[in-house]
């Protein structure tokens, strides 16, 4: 099975960055998508695109059940909504921990679980880690950095369980992508270590073999890979996407 018209696909977090960039080229190829982010505002360039949307906040667990009925019979599912917590570790608060994986690891969690079996056989997930999960080089990110670790987790987890339908359920883990999230980070991360945005920028790349950073739009190429026949071999594995910088 390939991305194409008879197909239909939900995206979370599709009204910005990485989701929004999954979305737009599904729906260009014809691909019937569920675009699903926290407001109508947020959505509303994919509406004019042809998307259908939904406005729906994924840490509130009364909201899944809706999303779980208004995607049912989908073929592809991305979980790509995600929130940071840009602290020192000292600093973390349980509520700063339970708001992160609300959003990260709990959505992720029951999507795959109330979404997935009812999605058409032949159909992938994929869910967005990060490159995070496998090192522990921005120390101001420990809450996101456990909740895309548990996402490794979660898609091994239900790798097992749908892949008698079957349903391939594959993560993704970007390094440094150019997005909002990405912005945010710059602009906390240099604050908190009291130092030039433009330097944390030029550090952070510096790191990467490739010495980029990547657009959003690569990154999608990446997932819409995971989605795709094209993949049709791989399940419960976690891809890097990160220009060398993890390489295992
Ligand atoms: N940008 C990067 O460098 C990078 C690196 C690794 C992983 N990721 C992951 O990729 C995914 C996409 O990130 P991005 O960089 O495009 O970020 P982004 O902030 O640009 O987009 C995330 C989207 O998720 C939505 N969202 C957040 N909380 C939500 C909620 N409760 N309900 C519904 N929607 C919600 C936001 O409104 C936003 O539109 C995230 O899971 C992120 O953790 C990003």
């Amino acid at each position: 099975m390939s991305p194409t018209s008879t197909r239909r696909a939900v995206v979370t977090g599709a009204g910005s960055g990485i989701g929004q960039a999954v979305a737009r080229p599904l729906r260009r190829e014809g691909v019937g998508v569920l675009a699903v982010d926290l407001t109508d505002a947020k959505l509303a360039k994919l509406a004019a695109e042809g998307c259908e949307t939904l406005a729906a906040d994924l840490a509130d667990p009364v909201q899944w059940d809706a999303l779980a009925a208004a995607a049912a019979g989908a073929d592809y599912l991305v979980n790509a909504a995600g929130i940071i917590c840009l602290k020192p570790i000292l600093d973390v608060t349980i509520e700063d921990w339970r708001a992160v994986f609300a959003v990260n690891a709990e959505a992720t969690f029951f999507l795959c679980q109330k979404i997935g079996p009812q999605m058409r056989a032949g159909g992938a997930i994929v869910n967005l880690s990060s490159s995070s999960a496998k090192l522990a080089s921005t120390v101001e990110v420990a809450a996101y950095a456990a909740s895309k670790t548990a996402i490794l987790s979660i898609t091994r987890s239900f790798a097992y369980a749908l892949a008698s339908r079957p349903i391939r359920v594959n993560a993704i883990c970007p390094g440094i992508i150019d997005t909002p999230m990405q912005e945010r980070v710059l602009d906390e991360v240099a604050h908190m270590r009291g130092m030039p945005r433009a330097k944390l920028s030029e550090v952070r790349k510096q790191s990467v073999p490739l010495g980029r950073a990547a657009r959003p739009e690569e990154c999608a190429a990446a997932i819409w890979f995971l989605l795709s026949d094209e993949s049709g071999y791989m399940t419960g594995q976690a891809i890097n996407y990160t220009g060398g910088l993890v390489m295992w």
